[in-house]
């Protein structure tokens, strides 16, 4: 293993009935709160009013902004970050999916520095060294925003939608109330646990250093949603179901598993080009990638890789040739995301055609290498996203 650092500052309160903490957290940055959520699911589940009482009754000053978009758009950052030093905001308090909570960050960020927001994300690379504190309530299990340092931001003037890690962005408090996600709809219950599995897949598939423990970690985190979304797309009430996705969706991306993996992620900058421009749920897009890129990315060097996957996770046979078993491993993930959860499987089905595929793979490599668990070069994710079509 190579060296690293594990530093993971989020406080999580999590289960049911938390929200009692919610008042005495906030109070400890600041008594002026910029409560931030989306289109509106936050009032038809009744979180709304309980998020009121606490702050109310804590004697907090509350701001708000709704409205933030799946792929959340630079728009409501820019209009985030300004409320924040209008009002001199001490605290933000994201209550939502991954949108609402990437969205806030940058809030958070843009309302520490002179410059627009977009300038964290464009090629200007503004640093990101300070925010406001961030405190999240989790309403849907997938990103993992809630206990990772990052956020992706649309822009769609530009057709971009950029990542951005840093410390700085790392919510201080999360409450993690599984209950909270009982309303999430089969489909999105279903582009999350997508979303998770990519976040795993994207280390797991390594051939540069021996991370047993870790891989094991991992394979415990890719059996538990794959044993536990179709239930809880069948009961949505399930609360062992629902609480073990919210645990998975957390660990799945809060730098635990990487354990000093330096290498970079592939489906993900392949998918963000899709969201970019198509505005397609990030699950789906990565569900529909990822078998495909496994696909493309399988020969004699990888093999191996493909095998542990398929026979830990999937128990496929372990007494057949090592091509077949890595195929069958491919096909066990794909009759799991488009016949067990119903995903639809391929990028015609979801009304994208060829149409733009130079272009996004071109910006997918940044015009040179995707350095990735295979080095991907712009021919190559132009064939890996027509293999989804
Ligand atoms: O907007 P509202 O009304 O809240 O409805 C949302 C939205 O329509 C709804 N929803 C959320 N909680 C619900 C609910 N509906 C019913 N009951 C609830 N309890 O679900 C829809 C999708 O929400 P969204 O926040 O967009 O989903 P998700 O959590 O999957 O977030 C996706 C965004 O996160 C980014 C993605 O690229 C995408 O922009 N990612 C962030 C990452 C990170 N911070 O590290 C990593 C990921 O790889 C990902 O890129
Ligand atoms: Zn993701």
């Amino acid at each position: 293993m190579n060296n690293f650092v594990y530093d993971i500052p989020v406080k999580v309160y999590f289960g049911e009935n938390q929200l009692g903490h919610l008042g005495e957290e906030l109070k400890k940055f600041g008594t002026r709160v910029l409560l931030t959520y989306g289109g509106g699911s936050i009032k038809r589940i009744g979180l709304y009013d309980r998020v009121m009482n606490e702050l109310k009754s804590a004697g907090l000053e509350v701001f708000e902004l709704s409205g933030i978009e799946p792929n959340p758009r630079i728009d409501s950052v820019r209009e985030g970050a300004r409320m924040c030093k209008e009002h001199k905001i001490d605290v933000l308090l994201a209550v939502g999916g991954g949108s609402t909570i990437d969205a806030t960050k940058f809030m958070a960020a843009g309302a520490c520095v002179d410059h627009d927001p977009w300038d964290f994300l464009s090629e200007k690379w503004a640093p990101i060294t300070e925010a406001l504190p961030i405190v999240s309530i989790l309403t849907l299990s997938a990103t993992g925003s809630e206990m990772d340092s990052g956020g992706v931001i649309s822009n769609m003037e530009t057709n971009d939608k950029i990542g951005r890690l840093a410390p700085a962005l790392l919510p201080k408090v999360s409450f993690l109330d599984p209950t909270l996600t009982y309303s999430v709809s089969p489909y999105q219950t279903a582009c999350g646990a997508a979303d998770m599995i990519s976040h795993i897949l994207e280390v797991y598939f390594n051939m540069d250093q021996d991370l047993y423990m870790l891989d094991c970690f991992m394979e415990g985190l890719l059996k538990t949603i794959i044993k536990y979304a179709p239930i809880a797309i069948k009961e949505p009430e399930n609360y062992e179901a629902r609480a073990n996705l919210m645990w998975a969706s957390s660990w799945a991306i809060n730098g635990f598993i990487n354990g000093g993996k330096r290498q970079a992620w592939s489906c993900h900058p392949i998918e963000h080009e899709l969201s970019a421009i198509y505005d397609i749920t990030h699950g789906l897009g990565l569900a529909i990638l990822t078998p495909r890129w496994m696909e493309y990315c399988l020969d004699e060097q990888t093999v191996s890789k493909y095998v542990q996957f398929a026979i830990n996770v999937f128990g496929v046979d372990s007494t057949m040739p090592p091509m077949d078993i890595a195929r069958e491993g491919i096909n066990r993930l794909s009759d799991f995301l488009f016949n067990t959860l119903g995903l639809q499987r391929t990028l015609t089905e979801v009304g994208i055609t060829d149409e733009h595929f130079a272009h996004m793979a071109r910006k997918a490599c940044a015009g040179s290498t995707l350095l990735g668990f295979k080095s991907l070069q712009q021919t190559d994710i132009e064939a890996i996203y027509r293999l989804c079509l």
